[in-house]
């Protein structure tokens, strides 16, 4: 198998986030070749807004992120689910990379995936998050999703550790693997 270079970018800034946590366990869950880069932070970036990028250009940040999902074979999402949708701080830096000259996700492979408490895992954020990237031109993965619903159960110390939500991750990132490198 080639070697991949994956973005993760985490939808959640908190310290101690279960998606951080799942983002942080994708490596060891991760099939030969494909290793793991975190995007830049996007937790300082303004709120969009069209007077600030005339006068200065996207934020450096936004330009970080960008060059980062530009060079990356496929970039993977981790993010909870705010209010049924995309967490603002997210969607924030979605909207600033699209108005990128070169719109680093364009053709570019994607993989969501997330945590919650909930039962429902954050799936209502990913059909979102799934809308938003078909704007932008992403060729996103179908199957297998990864929802993991009740969280707190099967994520500690800063790992994914339920047995069940560990293949299912495994199972998305071999399917991911081969997504990328077949052009699927
Ligand atoms: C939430 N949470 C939440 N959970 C969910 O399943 N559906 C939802 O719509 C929401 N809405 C929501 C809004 C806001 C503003 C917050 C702060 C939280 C709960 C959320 O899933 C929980 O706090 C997760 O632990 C957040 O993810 P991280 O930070 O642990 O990765």
């Amino acid at each position: 198998m080639t070697d991949l270079n994956i973005l993760t970018i985490c939808g959640s800034l908190r310290a101690d986030s279960l998606n951080r946590s799942l983002a942080n366990t994708l490596p060891e869950l991760a099939p030969e070749g494909m290793s793991f880069t975190d995007a830049p932070s996007f937790a300082d970036v303004p709120i969009y807004n069209f007077d600030i990028q005339s006068e200065g250009g996207a934020p450096p940040a936004i330009k970080a992120i960008g060059s980062a999902i530009r060079g990356a074979d496929g970039v993977v999402i981790v993010s909870p689910e705010y209010n049924y949708s995309i967490p603002g701080g997210l969607k924030n830096a979605i909207d600033w990379l699209s108005r990128l000259e070169d719109q680093p996700f364009v053709g570019k492979p994607v993989a969501i995936q997330s945590a919650a408490p909930g039962m429902l895992g954050g799936a209502r954020m990913q059909y979102h998050l799934r809308q938003t990237m078909v704007f932008l031109d992403a060729r996103v993965l179908n199957k297998p999703e990864v929802f993991v619903g009740q969280g707190k159960q099967k994520i500690s110390d800063g790992r994914l550790t339920d047995p069940a939500s560990r293949d299912v991750v495994a199972g998305q990132l071999a399917a991911f693997a081969s997504f990328i490198s077949t052009g699927g």
